[in-house]
């Protein structure tokens, strides 16, 4: 029997396919587990007695931690799986691992792959929750979800804000999550950096393009600064990392530019120096940790949802109780 929530349906593959009304539900009912975290007492009982699989064939700090906190937060049972260390390492596919784990009745599976769509197509192929924590080039939708959690908790708007997403667009499901999510929410939406950085037909995801970073910083009101994704990049896209770093990089002098003051996000791990100087990273237009925070609470939410948790939480946060068993 598959686990369908009539907030979200079984899975979280991606925000492509999310309504506006789905995507503000979410960020809503993260708004109440953000304070959960701040308590001496971190937890709530909402998903005893669940199981979840996190299930990572690629590495993660942040992504994978912040689900196991979030699960933990929320009383669920977890075990975390990678590719070293189990079968998948003798040649067990994706499937049989999933199978044999539904074999010992767990509810939801989290999964990092490095396969654009291993996410969905687990998904039609176990009844459990299956949430995609990153695959490939594909999407990232809890990464997307904390970035525009921060853009709304900084603007506390985002129809009409202006987000320029600078850097490795072509390798970054990031990036996608992120134009998927702010278009649908009526946010504008530009990307920046060199042409073979750059998915052909980008456009047509409803983004305005800019070749020339003083004139993305010019035009928005928040940069979103991604990783040159190295480990994907088997040929020269760019000439050299300080050459990206002299063309795309964001600076402080280049910031000092910009007609009004940027917010700063970027989704990690960074690489410093390269497409973003520590002195920014670090400095007071930063929302990084911010991020990194609010990733906790987004990931609360879309596992309270999938589970079928109401989506009028706050009550239910305040009076501890769980969901449908
Ligand atoms: N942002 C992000 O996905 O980071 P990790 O690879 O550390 O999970």
């Amino acid at each position: 029997m598959t686990r369908s929530s009539a907030a979200l349906g079984k899975d979280l593959i991606g925000l492509e396919p999310l309504s506006r009304r789905q995507i503000r539900m979410i960020l809503d009912t993260a708004e109440p587990f953000k304070e959960i975290s701040e308590r001496r007492i971190k937890k709530v009982p909402m998903l005893r007695g669940k199981t979840i699989v996190n299930l990572f064939f690629e590495a993660s700090t942040r992504t994978r931690i912040s689900f196991e906190f979030a699960e933990k937060r929320l009383s669920a049972d977890t075990v975390n799986i990678g590719a070293v260390g189990s079968s998948v390492s003798k040649g067990e596919t994706l499937v049989d691992t999933a199978r044999n784990l539904e074999a010992m009745r767990i509810d939801m599976v989290v999964i990092r792959h490095w396969s654009p769509g291993a996410a969905s197509f687990l998904a039609a192929r176990i009844p459990s929750n299956v949430i995609n924590a990153g695959d490939g080039a594909h999407e990232h939708p809890t990464q997307g979800l904390l970035d525009i959690l921060t853009l709304r908790d900084h603007f506390s708007r985002l129809e009409g804000l202006k987000v320029c997403i600078v850097g490795d667009v072509l390798h970054s499901r990031v990036a996608r999550s992120n134009i998927f999510g702010l278009v649908t929410l009526g946010a504008k939406v530009a990307v920046c950096g060199p042409r073979t950085l750059m998915p052909a037909g980008i456009e047509e995801l409803g983004v305005r393009v800019f070749g020339r970073v003083e004139a993305a910083i010019e035009w928005a009101d928040a940069l979103n600064v991604l990783r040159l994704q190295l480990e994907r990049m088997q040929d020269g896209f760019v000439p050299s990392l300080r050459e990206y770093n002299r063309v795309f990089g964001i600076t402080r002098e280049r910031l000092e530019w910009a007609p009004r003051d940027l917010l700063i996000l970027h989704p990690g791990p960074i690489n410093r120096g390269v497409e973003i100087d520590s002195d920014v990273a670090d400095g007071p237009h930063s929302v990084i940790l911010q991020q990194v925070t609010n990733g906790v609470a987004i990931r609360m939410a879309v596992l309270y949802l999938l589970a079928g948790g109401a989506p009028d939480l706050a009550e239910a946060a305040k009076s501890g109780k769980g969901v449908r068993g």
